[in-house]
């Protein structure tokens, strides 16, 4: 990234502007598009409009921590980068750009199976102090998948995150018009025989059937047999999926929609975000990600009880803005944003920001 440029990007806003213009039209679309007529997209967003926070004032804020804990790990910000596929279209660096920067920020990264590069060089372009997930997307055997975990778990991974909301792909409209085409065949990093979520169901009749779409929560059992990690669940958009997620031992829930792009129906994440946290309290870790974009946006998920925030596509515009300079870019404006805003509402560290908060 240029020197000129770098200190240029003052919002998010920036990154993905300068990201679109160093991006090919068809992978700009596979990034930004959603499902269908992109109302959940949308939804994502706007709902972030609709809540409010008031501050606590003279409180004394000289000196604000961002510091927190994600899974027992410390790291220096409530957010983390959310798992997103092939980030090698972005730059050539993809996943190791992204792992670097967030290691040098103190910054947890989670990492999908559908990466451009192999789980083993994402770690140790990290080093062994970066923070990691594995995102999982299950294999239709089961005997490659725990090879899978296997490796994360090798690689010095720190938790698991099963994806529980692609038993199939979502209909993407901007995707098939304009984007990567639906047969493109994207090399994964993680090997030959890693398979992607099923696209297109059979038809047979009035039957359809979705390859490997035959997962029950019977598969959490068996990946907490087969790991040692801590387990969590994204994808959850309803209490009761959550604590059947803490039934089976999972360790966190991501309340998600996948950015937008499988359910369009689906409803705006923070608007689910407290039914989930007051249905599971301490029993495990919650997380949201979906349309966060500014430090407010962070504030009202923390106050509503998320303990940590994803970013998708903002890294993905970072990466493509400036590779691991433009991901650190993205760190360090949301956690100087973030500093600022938690002055704003008198609070100074991480566990002081609560319900209390909340506005009318
Ligand atoms: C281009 C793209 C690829 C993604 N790939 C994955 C993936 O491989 N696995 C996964 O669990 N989620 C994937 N996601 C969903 C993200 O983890 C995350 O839920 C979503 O991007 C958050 O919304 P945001 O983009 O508005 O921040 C992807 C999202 C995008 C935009």
């Amino acid at each position: 990234m240029e020197a000129a440029t770098t200190g240029g990007f003052r919002t998010l806003r920036d990154l993905e502007e300068a990201g679109r213009r160093r991006c090919s039209p068809a992978v700009w679309a596979f990034v930004q598009g959603g499902a269908g007529e992109e109302r959940a997209l949308e939804r994502n967003r706007t709902a972030f409009g609709h809540h409010t926070v008031r501050p606590h004032v003279l409180t004394g804020v000289d000196r604000v921590d961002l510091s927190t804990r994600l899974l027992g790990q410390s790291v220096n910000a409530p957010f983390f980068a959310s798992p997103t596929a092939y980030q090698g279209l972005l730059h050539p660096d993809g996943e190791l750009a992204t792992a670097r920067a967030a290691a040098s920020a103190g910054v947890l990264a989670a990492f999908s199976t559908l990466s451009s590069h192999p789980l083993e060089e994402i770690a140790r372009a990290g080093g062994p102090a970066g923070g990691r997930w594995f995102q999982l997307y299950v294999q239709p055997d089961f005997a490659e998948t725990q090879r899978l975990v296997q490796r994360a778990e090798t690689a010095g991974f720190k938790a698991l995150v099963l994806t529980a909301d692609v038993p199939v792909l979502g209909v993407r409209d901007r995707q098939a018009e304009g984007g990567i085409a639906l047969d493109f065949v994207v090399p994964v990093g993680n090997g030959p025989n890693i398979q992607t979520p099923v696209r297109q169901p059979e038809r047979s009749g009035s039957y359809f059937t979705f390859g490997s779409a035959s997962s029950t929560w019977a598969l959490v059992d068996g990946l907490r047999v087969v790991t040692r990690l801590p387990i969590g669940v994204m994808g959850i958009l309803r209490a009761v999926y959550a604590l059947k997620a803490v039934e089976h031992g999972a360790a966190a829930v991501v309340v998600s929609n996948h950015g937008g792009r499988q359910l369009d129906a689906a409803p705006a994440t923070i608007d689910v975000l407290s039914s989930v946290v007051h249905a599971v309290g301490a029993r495990c870790e919650v997380y949201l990600d979906g349309g966060v974009r500014r430090a407010d946006d962070v504030l009202i998920a923390l106050s509503l009880g998320a303990r940590a925030v994803g970013l998708g596509r903002p890294v993905l515009w970072a990466l493509s803005a400036g590779g691991e300079a433009g991901v650190a870019r993205l760190f360090s404006l949301l956690s100087t944003e973030l500093a600022i805003d938690m002055a704003l509402v008198g609070r100074r560290r991480i566990s002081d920001i609560d319900a209390t908060l909340l506005g009318p």
